[in-house]
């Protein structure tokens, strides 16, 4: 594989929508979240993105303290709409400008930058046509590739197609938080994410027919499982929810094919799998990936289940520390709640040891594929002191213990490459808006998005002078 950084990647991330604001400005087209959280009685706190950290702005003050904190990659994602504002056709040069002097800035110092195609931000328009349920978006998504492989991959080598494609359909299909807000529906659930899969493979298969310098990989929510110790049908328990959770993404963007048990999982959900086409087959061939991105934040807790309806919980609201976060799926599987394991406010398990479970698993499915760690961090309600300041200990102690986990599996042989903490700033929460905060940088949003780092920040920067030269 060619050489595209001779260090360890130590860095961290942010996604367009969730930090740029700047939402109707140079040309760009609205986004299928602009309209969802202006117009959307499901939109939860009623905040939007327009502002966010407004990154747009000072972008050149972030990557200042990125470069400040050490950091020596950046992962960022790209506005569909700002680069193609009707997600087909025109292209909008202010657009490619702005992501030019970002790259730029980031390359005079020091910082690699990774930049991810998709991150849940789908163009308007593109939504009004069944969004990734209609399969002429997958021509629409490699288009809109091409132009970004075109301007900004003699300087861009890291790119990743899709974002939690899982995540992402599981949101907007099963749980019903994201747009178009569907709940439980595994008919569409599987068929967007097959859809996914499939637009990645086929972006995939371009950047290396336009003979690209670089790697490309896809960002994966890392769902290792574990089954309850009660669980009587084991095997058939780690099947479902391991094809479900894991290797409907990993499984077809590393081997280059689908899942081989896919059709006995389909039958198990009782989903229609007339989305499944014969003549994908090879396409599936040529998307194998470079590396793995992987988005470590918990694992999947799982036993059987035969009896009772199909249902989802999923605390929207944080606050509630009793709240759980999990689905029971009809003669499927269940998410199990391991009383041993504390939960954060969001209902989610607090357990760093899934980092090394997890890239111990790639290592035994995928042998020695790259690894860069996408994101992992903490969410939280944070308050600031008089000056503003945050002590984020707790982030501290977590994030710490998160990356030992990593460096131990690394001792250990598989090979992860990066890690990229999330977020690099506060920004906006898809669900939770601006209240559960993840940034090494705290930001003021009352107060023209201040930025003040926090205590994780300069953690963070001692802990890169440290591992440098690992
Ligand atoms: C990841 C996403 O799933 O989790 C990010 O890639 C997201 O975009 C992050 O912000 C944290 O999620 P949440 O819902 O806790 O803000």
């Amino acid at each position: 594989m060619k050489q595209v950084h001779d260090k360890f990647l130590w860095g961290s991330a942010t996604a367009a929508y969730q930090c740029e604001g700047a939402w109707d400005e140079d040309g760009k087209g609205l986004g299928e979240w602009d309209v969802f959280n202006h117009n959307s009685s499901l939109n939860i706190n009623q905040v939007d993105g327009d502002i966010a950290s407004d990154f747009y702005h000072k972008y050149k003050e972030d990557i200042d303290l990125m470069a400040a904190g050490n950091q020596n990659t950046y992962r960022f994602s790209i506005s569909w709409a700002r680069i193609i504002p009707q997600g087909v056709g025109e292209v909008n040069q202010k657009g490619i400008d702005f992501y030019n002097h970002v790259i730029d800035y980031c390359l005079e110092k020091g910082i690699t930058p990774n930049a991810t195609l998709f991150h849940y931000d789908l163009p308007y328009e593109l939504s009004q046509i069944g969004g990734w349920e209609n399969r002429e978006i997958i021509d629409a998504f490699d288009a809109y590739a091409k132009v970004c492989f075109e301007n900004f991959g003699d300087r861009v080598k890291i790119w990743s197609t899709v974002n939690e494609p899982r995540y992402y359909a599981y949101c907007s299909y099963v749980v019903g938080n994201y747009p178009p807000n569907y709940k439980l529906d595994f008919n569409r659930f599987w068929n967007i994410l097959y859809n996914l899969m499939l637009g990645s493979a086929k972006v995939v298969d371009t950047y290396r027919k336009l003979g690209m310098d670089g790697r490309i990989g896809i960002v994966h929510d890392n769902g290792n499982v574990e089954l309850d110790p009660a669980t009587k049908e084991k095997d058939a328990v780690r099947l479902r929810a391991d094809v479900f959770y894991n290797r409907m993404v990993l499984d077809t963007s590393v081997f280059g094919k689908l899942p081989e048990e896919l059709g006995e999982v389909l039958q198990d959900w009782g989903v229609d799998p007339s989305f499944v086409y014969q003549e994908d087959v090879p396409n599936f061939a040529k998307g194998k990936v470079d590396y793995i991105g992987l988005n470590v934040y918990n694992r999947q807790y799982v036993t059987d289940y035969s009896e009772g309806e199909t249902e989802v919980f999923h605390n929207n609201r944080g606050k509630g520390s009793n709240s759980k976060e999990g689905i029971r799926i009809k003669h499927v599987f269940e998410s199990s709640f391991d009383p041993h394991v504390k939960r954060n406010l969001w209902g989610r398990e607090v357990y760093p040891k899934c980092m090394y479970n997890a890239l111990m698993e790639i290592k035994e499915k995928y042998g020695d594929i790259l690894v860069y760690i996408a994101e992992n961090g903490h969410g939280q309600y944070e308050t600031p002191d008089e000056n503003g300041y945050v002590n984020d200990d707790n982030r501290i102690e977590l994030c710490g213990d998160f990356i030992h986990y990593m460096l131990k599996a690394r001792e250990e042989g598989v090979n992860v490459q990066g890690y990229y903490m999330w977020s690099t700033m506060d920004l906006y929460s898809w669900i939770n808006g601006y209240e559960k905060r993840y940034g090494l940088v705290r930001i003021d949003f009352e107060n023209d998005t201040k930025r003040i780092p926090k205590a994780s920040y300069y953690w963070y920067k001692n802990l890169i002078a440290e591992n440098r030269d690992i």
